[in-house]
């Protein structure tokens, strides 16, 4: 072996306000503005290690080779930094989820944040945190996100995603609700796809969406979380609402989806818990809340038929490089 290594820790992230839809397929840009929440709990470590013995590029996740598919996003995402450090030596990617990667939590984020960080060192590549952000959005656009800490935003269109507020602005609770995965849904690619092309709601999603980025934008930077609840859920709704009204519907949500949903409606109508949720490609449910309700939030979901776990997460840092 020669050639460099890195290992690099970065962290998910949740949508506060969704993206749904490509501006420029072929670029992987968003059609709408994203703001997104880092999550501290929710990790994925990565080595990149550049190896001249290699025929090429090897991906191994969970201590498993995986090919196809998410070699040739890895590979692609390696080919990009390659280009940018003037290497043509492939690499070894070894990646691990500290949560269930089949449990379709949004592991591309973390991972591709990961990989663009640990891809860039151990190459050599001179890249600053836009042009990270920039690289590992061509892999998944949540990805640029995951590079920053705290509140982060990815504006239609853009290269690169920004900070809006450091991990540290406020302290809020994610909590989600894993629930149980009949099947692997459709992968987000293709479902904003699907969506743009055969759903009528569609043209309404990408003009509603920018003015709830707004909302949201404003309420988390006044640490509003009755102003931010509302706008938060709408804006996953209506994206749900633009895929549902596809040909043929896509459909992540499941009936632990929906009993989870009116357990966080009921937190807030009977209870009196500024409770909100988030649902993304999957069937999980995310519930924003304050740091001292997050224990009743976490075992209200926990009672709800169909939850398998939860896991509890304050805001995130950075992705980082670790020691090997
Ligand atoms: O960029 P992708 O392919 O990970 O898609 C993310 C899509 C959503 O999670 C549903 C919304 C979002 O803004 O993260």
């Amino acid at each position: 072996m020669s050639g460099g290594r890195a290992r690099v820790v970065a962290c998910s992230n949740i949508a506060l306000a969704k993206y749904w839809g490509k501006a420029d397929e072929a670029q992987n840009l968003t059609a709408v503005p994203s703001l997104s929440l880092t999550l501290d709990a929710l990790r994925t470590t990565t080595e990149v290690a550049v190896d001249a013995t290699l025929q090429r590029d090897e991906l191994i996740l969970g201590g498993r080779a995986v090919a196809g598919r998410p070699l040739a996003r890895a590979a692609a995402l390696l080919e990009r930094v390659r280009a940018l450090s003037g290497s043509r030596l492939h690499a070894r990617v070894t990646s691990e989820n500290d949560f269930p990667t089949a449990s379709g939590l949004a592991s591309s984020a973390s991972g591709f944040a990961a990989l663009a960080l640990a891809a860039a060192r151990a190459y050599g590549a001179p890249l600053g945190p836009g042009a990270l952000s920039a690289v590992a959005r061509r892999g998944s656009a949540s990805a640029a996100r995951s590079l920053h800490g705290g509140f982060v935003e990815l504006l239609a269109g853009a290269e690169e995603a920004r900070q809006l507020a450091p991990e540290t602005h406020w302290d809020v609770r994610m909590v989600v609700a894993v629930t149980t995965l009949a099947a692997k849904g459709e992968s987000s690619t293709s479902g904003m796809l699907h969506t743009a092309r055969t759903s009528p709601y569609y043209g309404a999603w990408l003009e509603h969406a920018p003015r709830l980025f707004e909302e949201i934008r404003a309420a988390v930077l006044a640490r509003d979380l009755a102003a931010l609840g509302p706008a938060m859920e709408q804006s996953a709704l209506a994206m749900h609402a633009s895929m549902l009204a596809s040909r043929p519907a896509v459909i992540y949500l499941n009936a632990a989806s929906l009993a989870a949903l009116a357990r966080v409606r009921a937190l807030r109508e009977v209870d009196g818990v500024s409770a909100w949720a988030t649902m993304d490609a999957g069937p999980h449910v995310k519930v924003l809340a304050s740091a001292e309700d997050a224990p009743r939030v976490r075992d209200a979901l926990l009672a709800v038929a169909g939850v398998e776990r939860t896991i509890v997460s304050a805001p995130g840092p950075a992705a980082r490089v670790i020691e090997p």
